[in-house]
């Protein structure tokens, strides 16, 4: 059995395993993240062999402090200084030139690097007791359905962790916001847990991938399909008529649907889109194991963290 319930004991272990080029899983405020070394190649190597990810996509380093995980970045401009002042730590990723010293296999060769501070308890006290940054992408197999349980990491990953640190349920439920900077502006590479509204205030209007003069090309990544539960799944308009029956599942934002399905999840009865985030992939997860094979998804409105959800049901929906 490699799931342990997170404790100071059961941190120290996971620690001294993460030192030793083990591999761990931990919750954060976001998903759960399956971590190694971020300075250890052969480590982070193994990560891309238990998540079953292709060599071109680059991990997230996690950092316990904003003036530890500055010193991961050669150059910082002076609004991606402001972001990591108001959000660390929170669920934003910031990309940006990378320091010297860390590893290839980590940015897939890109001379910039992902970095962000973690808002979960056990994820801090991991990363400062292992005393070097963490490595860590969704603990899930690659293109499936992100983890926001020990038990959806259990289950995607079996016995490939060396620990799974059991801290409940992640409290955002969705990926951190991933913003980079071209001359000077801030570009968004993958909607997340921070709404975009917020760094506007703070760094300013952002511009798409690809359209900033400088162009950043969007998060290697950010594949069409991502993020995809076994079923088909179809996005429709709240409350839209649809054929039910026993072979269907429904996930509504705010209110039940008419009609018979094999299974119903409601994101949020008061309609609030934090609610539907912090729930949306235990949702699809509970879904997907009903047996539907075709999921019905409502649209959510897209602004806040609307504008996650709706990534993530689209991607899930891309064919
Ligand atoms: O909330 C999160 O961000 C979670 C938790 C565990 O921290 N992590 C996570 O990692 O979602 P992952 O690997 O599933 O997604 C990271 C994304 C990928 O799409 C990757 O392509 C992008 O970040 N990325 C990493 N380094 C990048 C870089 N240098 N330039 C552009 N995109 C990058
Ligand atoms: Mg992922």
């Amino acid at each position: 059995m490699n799931r342990r319930k997170a404790t100071p004991a059961s941190i120290i272990k996971a620690a001294a395993l993460l030192r030793a080029g083990g591999i761990v899983a931990f919750p954060t405020e976001t998903v759960y993240g399956l971590g190694a070394d971020g300075l250890n190649p052969e480590a982070c190597a193994r990560i891309f062999e238990i998540k079953g990810r292709p060599r071109f996509d680059p991990l997230i380093l996690h950092e316990c402090s904003a003036a530890r995980a500055r010193k991961l970045f050669s150059r910082v401009p002076k609004p991606a200084l402001k972001l990591m002042k108001r959000f660390w730590p929170g669920p934003l990723t910031l990309v940006l030139p990378k320091a010297r010293a860390i590893p290839d296999i980590v940015t897939a060769g890109l001379p910039t690097v992902a970095v962000r501070v973690p808002a979960n308890p056990h994820a801090l006290a991991l990363i400062k007791a292992a005393r070097r940054p963490i490595a860590a992408p969704s603990a899930n197999r690659f293109g499936a359905l992100s983890p926001t349980s020990a038990a959806h990491v259990k289950n995607q990953l079996g016995g490939g962790p060396d620990l799974i640190i059991d801290g409940g349920r992640t409290r955002i439920g969705v990926e951190s916001t991933i913003i980079t900077f071209a001359r000077g502006r801030p570009v968004l590479l993958r909607p997340g847990g921070l709404p975009l509204e917020e760094i506007e205030k703070i760094a300013g209007p952002a511009v798409r991938p690809g359209k900033a003069e400088g162009e950043a090309p969007p998060a290697p990544g950010c594949l069409k399909k991502h993020y995809a539960p076994l079923a088909r799944l179809r996005i429709i308009a709240p409350g839209q008529k649809v054929k039910g029956g026993a072979r269907a599942g429904y996930l509504a934002f705010s209110k039940r649907p008419a009609g018979r399905f094999r299974a119903v999840r409601v994101l949020s009865r008061r309609g609030d889109l934090r609610e539907a985030a912090a729930g949306l992939f235990a949702a699809l997860h509970k879904l997907e194991s009903s047996g539907a094979r075709l999921i019905y998804a409502e649209r959510v409105p897209a602004h806040g963290l609307g504008r996650a959800i709706m990534d993530r049901l689209r991607r899930a929906s891309a064919k």
